[in-house]
C-alpha cells in the first residue's frame, strides 16, 4: 500500500478520496491548495501525488513541476475537468505526469486504478534502483583484487558495515589499500549515490584544514572574500574520508570530536551551527594506540573514530594475492604503454611472491608499472632489490649514487667536528640544508619512495618530512 497525497481546492473531493483510499489501506494526506501541497512534498516522501489541475494560485502543473524537482521518484496523477483536459495531456506528454483522470462520477474508481498502476511502476523503479546498487556493490568490491582468506574476510566486513552509518577507522601499513577500502564501503552503502569526499589531513596546515573541513564566512580571515562551504557540507548525505588522521593537531582533534558528537559544523568566523549527515571514515598508517599513550592523540577522539576498526593486512601477510595483483597491474599498464605483454615470467612471479613489500600494494603497482615501461619482449621480467631494503645499510642499484653523496656529506660533517678549522666561506644555512636534503634523498631511496617510512627512518614526523620535501623541491 502507498503513501498518498491528495490536493484539490474542492474540500468534498479531498474528503471523498481520503475515505475511499484509506479504506483500501493507503496512508493518505489531503491539502486544499497547491502551496500546501508543495510544502508537504518538501517534508515527506509520497509514492503517489494526486492533484487537481485547476486551482487558484499554485495550480496542479506547478505542483507537478515541484514534485518532479524535489521528489522525482513520486508518481503524479492529474485530475482534470473537461475544460483543462488539454493541459493534462500536455503534462503527460512532456513526461512529467504519470497519468491523468477526467473528473466524472466514476472518479473514485478511476483514481484507485491509477494509483494501483503507479504503485506497480514505483515498486519496479525501486527494484531497478536496488539492482543498480547491487551491481555497483559488486563492481566496487571487484576493484579490491585478491583471493586470500584475509582479503575475503576484509570484503565480508565491508559488506556488513556498509549498511550502517557508523564511524570507521581503517588502519594498516602504507600502501595496503586503505583508501580503496573506504571507497568500497561508500559504494556499497545506501549513500552510494551521494558524494565521497577525500581529505588528506596531513596535507594542510592547521588553520587551513579547519576552513577546508568546516568552511568559512566572508571576512573570517584575510582573503575570505565570500562564504565558502566546508567539505563536511559538501559530503552531506554522503561519506567523508579523513586520511592520515594521526597528523591532525590537538586543537583540530577537539574540533573534530565536537562535530562527531553534535553532528553539526560551525564555519570559521560563523556564529551558527550547520547540521550535517555525514558518514566519517578515518584512516591511518600510524599506531594510534601508541600516539594515545604518548599523549599526541586524544583518547576520546580515538574511541569516537574507532567504533568500527578495520585492519587492512600488509601484502606480506597475504602472499597468495601477489600473482593476482601483479597480473592485474600488468593489464592496467601494458595497454597504456603500447605494449602487448601477455604474462609475467615465472621466475619473476616467484621473486615477487617471496619479496617482503614494505610499501605494500602501492610499491607492487609501481614496480610493475616500471617493469612494463622497460620491457621489450612479450613476457614481463621484474627486477627486485635483492633483500628487504630496511635490513640494508645502503640501498641497491640506482640509489647508490645518492647514498655515496650522503656518505660524503656525512663524512664531511665528521670532519667539521668541534674544534676543527672551518673551510673558508662556509655558510651554515646552506651547509645544513645540503645535509638535510641528502638525508631525505637517502631515506627515500632506502624506502623505495615510501614517504611515511622515510620519515620513520629519519626519526621525524610525517608532517615535518612533507614540509622538508616541499622546501627542497624533492
Ligand atoms: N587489493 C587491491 N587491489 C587492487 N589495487 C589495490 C589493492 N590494494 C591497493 N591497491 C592499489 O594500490 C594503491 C595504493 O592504495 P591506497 O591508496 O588505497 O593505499 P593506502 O593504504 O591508502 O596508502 P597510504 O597509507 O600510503 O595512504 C592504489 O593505486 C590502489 O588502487
Ligand atoms: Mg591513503
Amino acid at each position: 500500500m502507498g503513501n498518498i497525497l491528495v490536493c484539490d481546492d474542492e474540500r468534498s473531493i479531498c474528503e471523498l478520496l481520503d475515505i475511499a483510499l484509506r479504506r483500501d489501506g493507503h496512508k493518505v494526506e489531503t491539502v486544499t491548495n497547491g502551496e500546501l501541497a508543495k510544502r508537504k512534498i518538501d517534508s515527506a516522501l509520497f509514492d503517489v501525488i494526486v492533484t487537481d489541475i485547476k486551482m487558484p494560485g499554485v495550480d496542479g502543473v506547478d505542483v507537478l513541476r515541484h514534485a518532479h524537482q524535489i521528489s522525482p521518484d513520486s508518481a503524479v496523477i492529474l485530475m482534470t475537468a473537461v475544460d483543462d483536459y488539454e493541459a493534462a495531456v500536455q503534462a503527460v506528454k512532456a513526461g512529467g505526469a504519470t497519468d491523468y483522470i477526467r473528473k466524472s462520477p466514476g472518479l473514485v474508481d478511476e483514481v484507485k486504478l491509477a494509483i494501483a498502476r503507479s504503485l506497480t511502476k514505483v515498486s519496479l523503479s525501486r527494484q531497478n534502483f536496488a539492482l543498480r546498487r547491487d551491481a555497483a556493490t559488486r563492481n566496487s568490491l571487484d576493484n579490491i583484487v585478491g583471493v586470500s582468506p584475509a582479503l575475503e574476510k576484509l570484503k565480508q566486513t565491508i559488506r556488513t558495515v556498509a549498511t550502517t552509518s557508523s564511524t570507521i577507522l581503517v588502519y594498516g601499513e602504507s600502501g595496503t589499500g586503505k583508501e580503496l577500502v573506504a571507497r568500497a564501503v561508500h559504494t556499497c552503502s545506501p549513500r552510494a549515490a551521494e558524494a565521497f569526499v577525500s581529505v588528506n589531513c596531513g596535507a594542510f596546515p592547521e588553520t587551513l584544514l579547519e576552513s577546508e573541513l568546516f568552511g568559512y564566512v566572508k571576512g573570517a580571515f584575510t582573503g575570505a572574500t565570500q562564504n565558502r562551504r566546508g567539505l563536511f557540507e559538501v559530503a552531506d548525505q554522503g561519506t567523508i574520508f579523513l586520511d592520515e588522521i594521526s597528523e591532525m593537531t590537538m586543537p583540530m582533534q577537539v574540533k573534530l570530536l565536537r562535530v562527531l558528537q553534535e553532528r553539526t559544523v560551525r564555519p570559521v568566523g560563523g556564529t551558527s551551527e550547520i547540521p550535517v549527515d555525514v558518514r566519517v571514515i578515518a584512516a591511518t598508517n600510524r599506531d594510534l594506540d601508541r600516539q594515545v599513550a604518548e599523549g599526541t592523540f586524544r583518547e576520546d577522539l580515538y574511541y569516537r573514530l574507532s567504533v568500527i576498526p578495520i585492519r587492512v593486512p600488509a601484502l606480506r601477510e597475504r602472499r597468495e594475492d601477489v600473482p593476482l595483483l601483479a597480473n592485474h597491474f600488468l593489464k592496467k599498464y601494458a595497454p597504456g604503454a603500447g605494449k602487448s605483454i601477455h604474462s609475467v615470467a615465472a621466475a619473476s612471479l616467484e621473486a615477487l611472491t617471496s619479496y617482503d613489500w614494505p610499501g605494500n600494494v602501492r610499491q607492487l603497482e609501481n614496480t610493475i608499472e616500471r617493469a612494463v615501461a622497460l620491457e621489450t619482449t612479450s613476457e614481463l621480467r621484474v627486477e627486485l632489490p635483492a633483500e628487504r631494503p630496511k635490513a640494508r645499510a645502503v640501498a641497491a642499484g640506482a640509489e647508490t649514487a645518492t647514498n655515496t653523496a650522503m656518505n660524503t656529506t656525512l663524512n664531511t660533517t665528521m670532519t667539521v667536528a668541534a674544534g676543527s678549522v672551518l673551510p673558508e666561506g662556509v655558510n651554515m644555512e646552506n651547509y645544513v640544508a645540503q645535509i638535510e636534503r641528502s638525508l631525505l634523498q637517502s631515506a627515500l631511496a632506502q624506502t623505495h619512495g615510501v614517504q611515511v617510512r622515510a620519515a620513520d627512518v629519519l626519526g621525524i614526523s610525517y608532517r615535518s618530512f612533507r614540509h622538508l620535501m616541499k622546501k627542497y623541491e624533492l
